[in-house]
């Protein structure tokens, strides 16, 4: 036995020592012993002397509750249904997603008959749909396009079954070179046409990485420098066809995309995705710039030609063909999921025909309405740089 446990038991006695100091020496070797034996206590233990049974928050049994009540509601709503009725439902839930896809159908004034409408990247997707819908309302439309005798075909075959007023001519345009862009303009002058609506759809995407024959990046020139040059070189038949009551319109399909851009002027990328992005913001940023240019040439009254850029909304079309994830199955996915390429020409036929845009001039639109831009599209600094840069990339004399 221990000296410690002798004194525990009180079989010792210290001489000299008093009762009190010997309880005192007592406790203080039972609590020593008490620390070197330490028991550690078990979970349950523990649980039971620091928390209460419950430690679920207000918030947490509520959640539960909600879950369980929902996974009853679940269960008796299959009872009594068949598999037909469950595919059903869920293809009305369907419909509920993509309901706001349902854009009224524009149709042109009855004034606009006649009217003259240049339209790139008419062959197919958004700018077809916006050709055929032209042509439906009597206008004539003039296509620039890689295959014109093949399209005029189609375009023949077609008005024959759709017996539409208007007609269509198809032009050879490559925007990948600034002489195709030249020589697009001349066979477009030779007609001696005036033109009331510039419409600049034809856009590539996530192409790899190539350059042009005039060596820019194939992005930047497809969708952004060309166009400008078209924009350029036809804004003498625009101001034609432009009167007081009926302005001459450039529609600019740009892309939401645009705001993922660097929004940077000192190098064009060849990360296609940035690069498309910024052929975009450069759309953008541009269109509000030939606004300000021109009526600051027309003394700051209205300029003769509006400008307006878009986006169309995002469509199921071969815009997407070189993404990694393109393949049949995604692109029937699309189908169903993305709005068609008529919904999407639906908001360019309104950039074309609605006049309430008019005394805003140089605005982007999403869904119709005016949208957020790039926060570089607002930086004057940026637009005038911008403009400057491209017209001597394009060697256009200041005129
Ligand atoms: N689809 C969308 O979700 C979406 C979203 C935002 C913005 N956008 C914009 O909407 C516009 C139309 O796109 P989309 O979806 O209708 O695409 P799409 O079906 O691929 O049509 C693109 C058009 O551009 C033409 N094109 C391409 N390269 C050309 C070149 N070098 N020279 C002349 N024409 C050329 C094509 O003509 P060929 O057939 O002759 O090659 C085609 O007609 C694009 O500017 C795009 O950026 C589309």
């Amino acid at each position: 036995m221990s000296e410690y446990e002798k004194v525990a038991r009180g079989s010792l006695k210290l001489k000299g020592v008093s009762e009190h100091e010997i309880k005192k020496k007592k406790k203080k070797k039972e609590k020593k012993l008490l620390e070197v034996t330490k028991v550690v206590p078990s979970d349950d233990a523990r649980k039971q002397s620091t928390k209460p049974a419950n430690t679920k928050t207000k918030a947490e049994l509520a959640f539960e509750k909600m879950q369980e009540k929902r996974k009853e509601e679940r269960i008796k709503a299959r009872a009594g249904k068949t598999h037909k009725q469950r595919v059903e439902e869920f293809n009305r839930h369907l419909d509920s997603l993509t309901e706001h896809f349902d854009i009224p159908k524009v149709s042109a004034p009855e004034s606009r008959a006649g009217n003259v409408a240049v339209v790139t990247g008419g062959s197919c997707g958004i700018g077809l749909a916006v050709v055929k819908s032209l042509v439906q309302n009597g206008m004539h439309v003039i296509v620039g396009t890689l295959h014109p005798n093949e399209l005029e075909r189609e375009f023949g075959d077609w008005k024959k079954r759709s017996k539409s007023l208007g007609s269509v001519d198809c032009l050879q345009l490559d925007l990948r070179s600034f002489e195709s862009v030249g020589r697009f303009c001349d066979e477009f002058f030779k007609m001696q046409l005036p033109l009331n609506y510039l419409i600049n759809c034809a856009g590539l995407m996530l192409v790899p990485q190539s350059k042009t024959r005039d060596g820019f990046e194939v992005h930047l020139q497809v969708n952004y420098l060309s166009h400008f040059l078209l924009t350029h070189s036809l804004y003498p038949a625009l101001k034609e066809g432009s009167s007081l009551s009926f302005p001459s319109r450039v529609v600019n399909v740009s892309s939401c995309t645009h705001r993922f851009s660097r929004g940077k002027l000192d190098d064009f990328n060849f990360n296609a995705a940035l690069a498309y992005a910024d052929s975009k913001l450069f759309q953008v940023a541009a269109t509000k710039a030939w606004d300000e240019e021109m009526r600051q040439r027309a003394g700051y009254a209205s300029s003769p030609v509006e400008f307006v850029s878009l986006h169309p909304g995002i469509c199921s079309t071969r815009l997407y063909q070189h993404a990694w994830w393109f393949n049949e199955f995604t692109k029937a996915c699309m189908d169903c999921i993305l709005m068609s390429p008529e919904e999407g020409s639906q908001l360019v036929l309104r950039a074309v025909f609605d006049v309430s845009h008019g005394s805003r001039h140089g605005i982007y639109l999403e869904s119709n309405r005016k949208a957020s831009t790039h926060p570089v599209v607002h930086q004057r600094v940026f637009r005038r740089k911008l403009w400057h840069l491209t017209r001597d990339l394009l060697r256009l004399d200041a005129d």
